[in-house]
């Protein structure tokens, strides 16, 4: 039986997943091990948790699979090559960069004592995402799309999900991306850090896109499907280089020509503007690219997957492409889930029968009340006061203490894999409180005030309380309007143009926290919960030190780690 290590190895948001016995076992991003946000080097402690988890020996893997494959496009990308080779300074980092894939091998064996049989296996990018979003839908079949910013030389593929088989129907190559023309925008309008585009699409809410027309004519050929107008890009520049050794550094993606556009002193009084401008030219395309899709291939279903499925407000709108009646999206789309997409390629090489396990997302580390109560021993208890519950009574207090306004930091069972905490590593409010918004933005979060917050309903009232959706939005996938006369009712996770990220919960997704929000529900009458991410400007908290030290430095009035409840005195 193949063991198999699916890794994202020296690139932004660096993961590790095992497949073991047919089933995905565990998954990890090196963020949430090493606190460094976006790791994007060796994922060696995701490794080391991944053969722990699953009490497997390092020379037990028999396979490690990469979500890249250096032959992938070769032709596209050795026309490339030679060119910059020849003519361009890039040839000091292409040489870099193929030597490090060259040595991989041998670094992953040193380092971790895996044997010299070990195969390597290299899965084509975008086929890793593909696969990373079709297998888990259980769809018999589905248009399957990946958009990204670039991933072995494409930025869009397009294939075909029929049966156990992914067929690549067309693709979209460099300098034409859409992930890079939102990532060249979200930098312009002074979000500086890698992974920043989430800000300028909360932003986005808060604007008129009155600058759509203007970006739209002169970034973009509108007679195509996707194709930027490079002059206004750096990308392309021969000495234009991605950083992905550790903290991912981010080079500036435009140029001082789009000053002739937007003009420098306009970006910080239109930013609001400016933001919805860019999310309407995003969707603009997006749809296009879902639309040729479409004609492409006969299906109603859609698998969505690359960084560019991330932006849930344009995910949310996919409803209205004529033919589309359902959709998946899975809850890591972006590269760390590339590695879990990865190894199902590499198992699928082996045997043909379904891969169990891959709609939880719960596969990351657990931790025992053992643990709590030996952690418990190691910290000062002079200004908190720890009691242990039964389960019952957790889920009474805890939705108590919610419904009276408390901020509850809420740790329980596996932690999830993706960026959404889907109600284990969570901060959990109630919805009914305007001011808790601006409360936990400010005395918990330290953010800026525009960033929204998101619902998490039980399943069987969602169509009470939204809109008609399309896809299961278990893990937050989609941006969909709350209904008109529901809206006042949960105003601290409606943004301000009536939408929210919704989460639904269900007994089967998540047991534990599908009670204690239909405890709430008992008690106030509304089945949703406000639930943000356990963290403060950090990866989210992953073990007991990392959650209370969040709870201690911040105003979280409650923390609950398993069935053991932390008050502040
Ligand atoms: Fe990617």
């Amino acid at each position: 039986m193949a063991i198999i290590l699916g890794l994202n190895i020296n690139h932004a948001d660096s993961s590790a997943c095992i497949i073991k016995e047919n089933k995905l076992v565990f998954a990890i991003e090196e963020e949430k091990l090493n606190r460094q946000k976006h790791w994007a080097g060796l994922p060696g402690l995701a490794i080391k948790e991944c053969l722990i988890n699953s009490n497997t020996k390092a020379g037990e893997v028999t396979d490690i699979s990469l979500n890249t494959n250096p032959l992938s496009n070769i032709t596209k990308k050795s026309i490339y090559f030679i060119k910059n080779y020849i003519f361009g300074s890039k040839k000091k980092e292409i040489f870099s960069r193929l030597k490090k894939k060259i040595r991989i091998k041998n670094v992953l064996c040193k380092e971790f004592g895996f044997t010299k049989k070990i195969k390597i296996n290299y899965i084509d990018h975008h086929l890793s995402h593909i696969a990373s979003s079709y297998y888990p839908s259980n769809f018999e079949n589905a248009i399957c799309v990946s958009i990204d910013g670039f991933g072995d030389f494409a930025s869009v593929v397009i294939a075909e999900g029929k049966g156990s088989q992914i067929h690549i129907k067309e693709k979209f190559f460099f300098p034409d991306s859409l992930g890079i023309f939102y990532e060249m925008m979200t930098q312009l309008l002074g979000f500086k850090n890698y992974g920043d585009e989430y800000k300028l699409m909360g932003l986005s809410s808060y604007g008129r896109p009155t600058y759509k027309e203007i970006i739209f004519n002169r970034l973009f050929d509108k007679s195509k499907i996707l194709k930027l107008n490079t002059q206004y890009f750096s990308h392309i520049d021969k000495d234009f280089a991605y950083k992905f050794n550790g903290i991912p550094e981010q080079n500036q993606i435009y140029n001082n020509e789009i000053f002739n556009i937007i003009k420098k002193e306009d970006i910080e009084v239109h930013k609001e503007d400016l933001a919805a401008s860019v999310q309407a030219v995003f969707e603009e395309v997006f749809f296009k690219i879902i639309k040729r899709a479409k004609e492409l291939i006969k299906s109603d279903n859609l698998c969505l997957s690359g960084g560019c499925a991330l932006n849930s407000v344009a995910n949310g709108k996919l409803k209205e492409i004529h033919g589309i009646k359902k959709m998946f999206i899975p809850y890591a789309p972006g590269d760390a889930g590339g590695a879990i997409g990865s190894a199902i390629m590499t198992s699928y090489k082996y045997q043909k029968k379904k891969i169990e396990n891959l709609q939880c997302p719960f596969i990351g580390p657990n931790f025992s009340d053992n643990s709590v109560e030996k952690f418990i021993s190691t910290i000062d208890k002079i200004n908190i006061n720890i009691i242990k519950l039964t389960e019952n009574d957790l889920l009474e207090f805890t939705a108590r203490e919610i419904a009276n306004s408390k901020i509850v930091g809420w740790f329980q069972g596996r932690m999830e894999f993706g960026q959404r905490a889907l109600g284990n590593r969570s901060i959990l409010a109630d919805p009914r409180n305007k001011n808790i918004r601006d409360i936990i933005n400010q005395k918990i979060k330290r953010r800026e005030n525009f960033r929204p917050f998101a619902p998490s309903i039980i399943q069987e009232r969602n169509n009470e309380w939204f809109e008609f959706q399309i896809s299961n939005n278990h893990y937050m996938e989609t941006v969909i309007k709350i209904k008109p006369n529901k809206r006042d009712l949960v105003p601290s996770v409606v943004h301000v143009d009536g939408t929210c990220r919704v989460q639904i919960v269900s007994k089967t997704t998540n047991v534990l926290f599908y009670k204690l929000i239909k405890r709430f529900y008992e008690l106030t009458n509304v089945p949703i919960l406000l639930n943000t991410s356990f963290n403060e400007n950090e990866p989210i908290v992953c073990n007991f030190q990392e959650a209370y030290n969040c709870f201690d430095r911040t105003d979280m009035d409650i923390l609950v780690l398993n069935n053991f409840i932390f008050l502040k005195k």
